[in-house]
């Protein structure tokens, strides 16, 4: 079981190696002890060289996508068994900068989280409805087919923690008020118990423009685990700001 509160940080496609290792140190330099669940995610290109400067810390580390193979003729791919190497313990998947800019589908994100798993990674299973399926009040019908499409099998309440991300509030300074998301986790909480004997331990983040300034009354719901932050993850000490936040030490 993870310690709550639970903040990932996904840096996207942010970090040359100065700047990234500068983050990450900083963060690092906070964090040789924790209470609770701190992770980075920065970009492939510099995870070796980030693993080593976080290495004294109590800082988690993740990679933004993998293959659903170990290894093979695949150009251009990262397999999971390559971020466990580089010292990752999580990977994020079902991201929808992914599955919408990338036409990832769910059966696609299913095997590449079991693969995850396999190598022994924390899955993070993004899911979210779009601005137009939210308002034809379709979110849990959209919701629950991501969630059983992309379940990976074998997954348990200790290899899998599922962030809800509306699409229409990733980067958009936009989200649902923090009662909303109450509801849904706890509708999510639901779903999970039902596709898993576990599923009602599986961690729950909320993402979507989370900053320091909303992310304590988002952590203060019941039924919200921890956060998944873009955007304000790359700044060290507004980073930090949201996991204390949290009530993380
Ligand atoms: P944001 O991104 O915090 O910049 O909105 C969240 C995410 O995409 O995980």
């Amino acid at each position: 079981m993870l310690a709550r509160p639970i903040v990932f940080g996904n840096w996207k496609m942010h970090g040359l190696r100065e700047q990234a290792l500068a983050l990450a140190g900083a963060l690092a330099d906070r964090a040789p002890r924790l209470t609770g669940t701190l992770g980075i995610f920065p970009p492939f290109t510099v995870l070796h060289e980030v693993a080593r400067r976080i290495q004294a810390s109590a800082l988690w580390l993740g990679g933004q996508d993998c293959h659903d193979r170990r290894e093979g003729p695949f150009t251009g791919c990262i397999s999971a068994w390559m971020l466990k190497d580089a010292g990752c313990r999580a990977v994020i998947l079902g991201h929808s900068e992914r599955r919408r800019g990338l036409g990832e589908d769910d059966a696609w994100v299913r095997r590449k989280a079991e693969a995850a798993i396999a190598s022994g990674l924390l899955v993070v299973l993004c899911i979210g409805e779009s601005e137009e399926e939210w308002q034809a009040g379709r979110r849990q019908e959209v919701l629950a087919r991501q969630l059983a499409g992309s379940l990976p099998e074998g997954a348990n309440a200790a290899n899998l923690v599922v962030a809800y991300e509306p699409v229409w509030a990733i980067g958009t300074g936009r989200t649902p008020r923090p009662e909303e998301i109450a509801e849904i986790h706890l509708w999510l909480r639901g779903q999970l118990g039902r596709l898993l004997a576990d599923g009602e331990r599986v961690a729950l983040l909320y993402g979507g423009s989370v900053k320091a300034a909303n992310a304590g009354a988002i952590m203060a719901m019941e039924g919200v685990d921890g956060v998944l932050v873009g955007g304000a993850s790359l700044d060290a000490e507004e980073f930090w700001r949201i996991y204390r936040a949290g009530g993380g030490a």
